[in-house]
């Protein structure tokens, strides 16, 4: 009888696909999938480090399961962490949680077959050059399927310890890329996204990302084409001039700016001021009047003083951004942040952190109210929460649920908006559309 395993993610989009990774090369290893940890030989978790608080949760888990079961000679299964916190403390993990087997990170994925047959416990967080071009990830999204086309990072935002999980920034063959999307498109996928932890830096050999962004809108045929995230510093008008050339690219950006304030900008070692930032969105909000646009922000970064926060409230409000993701600056060990002395007390980040929350909850209730009795075009993605409804999305990213509906997911449908107050929407179809 084959070996089962069980498998929880946290974190990105990317940690998301990893997941799918793991999974296609467990599966072709001969393991099976099973969604109660109860009836596991081998569960996995795929863990995020980007802040405390996600770091904790995953490891409470760990701990969780751990205690779960008394010893795996007696019958328990083998508990692996893979992820960015397994990169981030490797071995460190293995002496102090002894129910965890093996550690393993985001770029020894290939070995876990080896790893989990030789049973002995043991971390591998080694970077390694490539990727995981060719390998069969199962995909547990359908109609969305993720396409990594990057991984690493060179930035080195002083808060961020994605460099120091993730290692150095590496592209994927431009051709690879597109094969996989005319794969995906043929497979009926019909929501593609392009992921990379600053897809504007993509590069191969003559490919920068508007030309792979434009080959890869043509390989998708009438699947829409997503991407993120776009780093203010390199988003240019090129990448605007594809999106605006093809239809199935859609009109949403999601583009950090994480502060108002040149002087925190600068401490974060963004590499662009406020202005820099707002003659881009204006360019791109010349080309595509209707672009949804979202952000991320972090509150209380060290030196943060009211002025600066501020700042980036008055940014928020100039900028009216569709959605904000919001966070409060959380220090990591190792980044170049986590040695300044400024430190904004931990009220105070969260003070700002709710202040911002209820600014921004206005403008996003107010930026999808103006949605109300539009026709839209959404991509039906499946069922709801409720089993009377279905979900699905706008090109602007934006959720709709539909009512009493019955569609395949996969299919692109004409809906009015009838209820529209936050970043979800009620809709009712006026029509099945094929485009
Ligand atoms: N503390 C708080 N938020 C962070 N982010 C990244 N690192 C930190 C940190 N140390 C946020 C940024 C980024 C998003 C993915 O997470 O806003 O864009
Ligand atoms: Fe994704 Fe960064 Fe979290 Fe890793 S640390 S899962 S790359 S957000």
């Amino acid at each position: 009888m084959s070996m089962t395993y069980y498998m929880d993610v946290y974190g990105c989009q990317m940690n998301v696909h990893d997941s799918e990774i793991i999974a296609g090369i467990l599966e072709a290893d001969g393991f099976t999938n099973v969604d109660n940890p109860e009836l596991a030989d081998i569960i996995l978790l795929v863990s995020c480090a980007v802040r405390e608080h996600a770091e904790t949760r995953v490891l409470g888990r760990v701990c969780q399961l751990g205690g779960k079961w008394q010893d795996r000679k007696q019958g328990g299964p083998l508990l692996v962490l893979c992820g960015c916190v397994a990169q981030e403390h490797g071995q460190d993990l293995l002496d102090r949680i002894q129910k965890l087997d093996l550690v393993v990170g985001p770029d020894c994925y290939k070995d876990l077959p080896g790893l989990i047959h030789n049973s002995t416990r043991q971390a591998l967080a080694e970077f390694r050059e490539g990727d995981y071009t060719g390998i069969d990830a199962v995909r547990k999204r359908f109609p969305g399927a993720f396409v990594t086309i990057m991984r690493g990072c060179n930035n080195f935002c002083s808060y961020c310890i994605v460099p120091y999980v993730r290692g150095r920034e590496r592209s994927r063959s431009a051709d690879s890329i597109i094969e996989e999307i005319r794969d995906l498109s043929e497979k009926g996928y019909r929501e593609i996204t392009l992921l990379g932890q600053n897809v504007n830096s993509y590069h191969d050999l003559d490919t920068s990302f508007p030309d792979l962004l434009d080959q890869a809108s043509d390989a998708a045929g009438s699947a829409w084409i997503r991407f993120v995230t776009s780093h203010p510093r390199d988003f240019n008008i090129e990448t605007v001039e594809v999106m605006v050339s093809k239809d199935n690219i859609c009109n949403h950006l999601h583009l950090p700016v994480q502060s108002g304030s040149d002087g925190i900008l600068h401490m974060m070692n963004r590499g662009y001021t406020v202005d820099e930032y707002l003659e881009k969105i204006r360019m791109l909000r010349n080309a595509i009047p209707e672009i949804v646009l979202t952000t991320d922000i972090i509150t209380g970064f060290p030196g943060e003083s009211e002025e600066d926060f501020q700042k980036t409230v008055s940014l928020l409000d100039e900028i009216k951004y569709d959605n904000a993701f919001l966070f409060k600056y959380s220090e990591r060990t190792g980044t170049s942040a986590a040695d300044l002395c400024d430190v904004v007390p931990e009220e105070l980040r969260l003070k700002r952190l709710n202040y911002l929350q209820e600014f921004q909850r206005g403008i996003t209730v107010e930026k999808s109210g103006k949605l109300k009795t539009r026709i839209l075009s959404v991509l039906v993605t499946g069922n709801a929460k409720r089993p009377d409804q279905q979900a699905a999305r706008t090109r602007g990213n934006r959720m709709v649920i539909l009512q009493g509906t019955d569609y395949e997911p996969g299919t692109f449908v004409d809906v009015r908006i009838t209820r529209a107050d936050g970043w979800t929407h009620f809709g009712e179809p006026v029509g099945a559309k094929d485009i």
